[in-house]
């Protein structure tokens, strides 16, 4: 039973829930006029206190889509944050206000605490560097749309896997389907911190191997996830530029994969995918910003506990 609850890290949701999740989802886009009342007079608080394009207006567009309706802000500058209110104050303010929250903030962590200040239900849209578990509802649902699967895939992971919180909500929900493997590819400047490792692998090292050259692997590949370098998690300007175009995907290393492998990334993408990759249909990341919005609108329905009508 999901209502009412929140959503922080991928482990909120067990197998069966992901799957309830992903059920919703598919019916919602193979007959989305069916849902366009179901959230007729509730409200979804979008609070971003980090930039977003994708997340807050999937979110916004998907609770329109279901009849409700949205307040928010884009950043914290246009809040009272900006006059010195806390997250905690800020939360107790809005849970009065709406019937769900969709909240990205920069500190790690951040959403955990506001959950415990209100009680309407919590999404997670983003904790700094830490987890992401809405983007991979939404990587999830593009999966299975191109695979009909969640398991026995090998994954490989290319770029940013220190800082990228979208990587480690991935692996962290796909190591609980059977049989799956991953590649983590990266500078080891930017490779998968120890926490997440301990916690997604469990001292189990046969699940992964580390690598830092894309053409070595890329043709073992089912999935291959690109992420961006996170320019905005850098503490030193240097280390961003020296790093920032480590991997570079191309038609040529395309040439080396599998005719079946997908690319996903969850966007915004800076140099990390040629757009001359765009065109490749196994370029599945414009699908997956299109899933995005269903896999929110399935969450919302069932975090607030409403039907289609
Ligand atoms: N994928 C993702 O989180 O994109 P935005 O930062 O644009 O929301």
């Amino acid at each position: 039973m999901l209502k009412g609850r929140n959503l922080v890290t991928p482990d909120d949701l067990s197998v069966e829930e992901i799957f309830e999740l992903m059920n919703l989802a598919k019916q919602i886009i193979e007959s989305p006029k069916e849902y366009s009342n179901a959230c007729n007079g509730k409200i979804l608080g979008t609070l971003f206190f980090e930039p977003s394009t994708r997340t807050r207006l999937s979110f916004e567009a998907a609770m329109l889509r279901l009849g409700g309706e949205i307040v928010g802000f884009s950043e914290g500058s246009s809040s009272s944050a900006a006059k010195g209110e806390s997250l905690i104050d800020t939360i107790r303010t809005v849970g009065a206000y709406v019937d769900i929250i969709a909240m990205r903030h920069p500190k790690e962590g951040s959403s955990h605490l506001a959950a415990r200040y209100t009680d309407v239900p919590l999404i997670n849209a983003g904790d700094g560097g830490h987890y992401h578990p809405t983007q991979t509802l939404t990587d999830l649902l593009t999966i299975l749309e191109s695979k009909d699967t969640l398991e026995g895939l090998v994954i490989g992971l290319c770029g940013d896997l220190k800082f990228g919180r979208t990587v480690h909500s991935l692996i962290k929900s796909m190591k609980k389907f059977k049989d799956n493997k991953f590649i983590l590819i990266s500078p080891q400047e930017l490779g998968i911190p120890e926490y997440v490792k301990a916690i997604a692998f469990n001292g189990n090292s046969e699940d992964y191997i580390e690598v830092e050259r894309l053409e070595d692997v890329i043709d073992q590949l089912d999935i291959l996830y690109m992420t961006r370098v996170q320019k905005e998690r850098f503490f030193n300007e240097a280390d961003y530029v020296r790093l920032k175009d480590s991997y570079i995907l191309t038609p040529k290393k395309m040439q080396l994969a599998k005719k079946d492998m997908i690319v996903l990334h969850p966007l915004p993408r800076v140099n990390e995918i040629s757009i001359e990759v765009d065109s490749d249909e196994r370029a599945k990341y414009f699908r997956q910003v299109k899933c995005g919005m269903y896999a929110r609108m399935a969450l919302i329905m069932k975090l607030l506990g409403v039907e289609k009508c």
